[in-house]
């Protein structure tokens, strides 16, 4: 390589991973979407030169990368926080208060729907149905964690505690819900 080309952004231990791939696929085309879910998860986002190289490890072009990734909201350019979390809008979530829950968790961190906190800890996102409504309003977090059903005071506890950093393990049933109504 001589020495006015840039160094490869995904590193061979990635790279790596996501050929591990490629026999478990129809073909390599097959992989983008497995591969766009490694790179975020590696790089918190999927940063423009990463889109090229994955297509060069794809043998495709970096536009059906770019069309792959922007069918899917998940996959973002620029990092998102160490956690990110998604507070559900649809309807079940909703009428039981979601939209203010929503609110509620932005204007704590100071951010807006889609921002990330200052400090860089946690992204809060809308949702549309998370598929836990009976959680209802519920949020789910991208290290598997579900949460709900939330009040403000739940929401607050579900920001320290997301704050702490991503879990490995996450359980199956919400980590924490709100007192139930009266
Ligand atoms: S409507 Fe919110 S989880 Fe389904």
């Amino acid at each position: 390589m001589d020495a006015s080309t840039p160094s490869p952004l995904i590193p061979e231990s990635l790279r790596d991973q996501i050929r591990a791939l490629f026999p478990r696929y129809p073909n390599k085309r097959a992989v983008t979407l497995p591969a766009l879910h490694l790179v975020q998860h590696h790089f918190r986002c999927v940063p423009h030169r990463a889109l090229a190289e994955i297509a060069d490890l794809l043998e495709i072009t970096p536009a059906e990368v770019h069309d792959t990734m922007s069918f899917y909201g998940f996959f973002t350019q620029a990092p998102v926080g160490d956690v990110r979390v998604w507070i559900c809008r649809s309807l079940s979530c909703m009428i039981r208060g979601g939209d203010q829950l929503l609110e509620h968790a932005c204007s704590r961190l100071g951010i807006q729907p889609g921002g990330t906190s200052p400090d860089g800890k946690i992204t809060i996102e809308l949702a549309e149905c998370l598929g836990i409504c009976e959680f209802a309003p519920a949020a789910l977090a991208d290290d598997g964690r579900i949460f709900g059903p939330l009040d403000e005071p739940s929401v607050d506890r579900l920001l320290d505690l997301v704050a702490q950093g991503p879990v490995t393990d996450p359980p199956i049933s919400p980590v924490l819900a709100a007192p139930a109504r009266p």
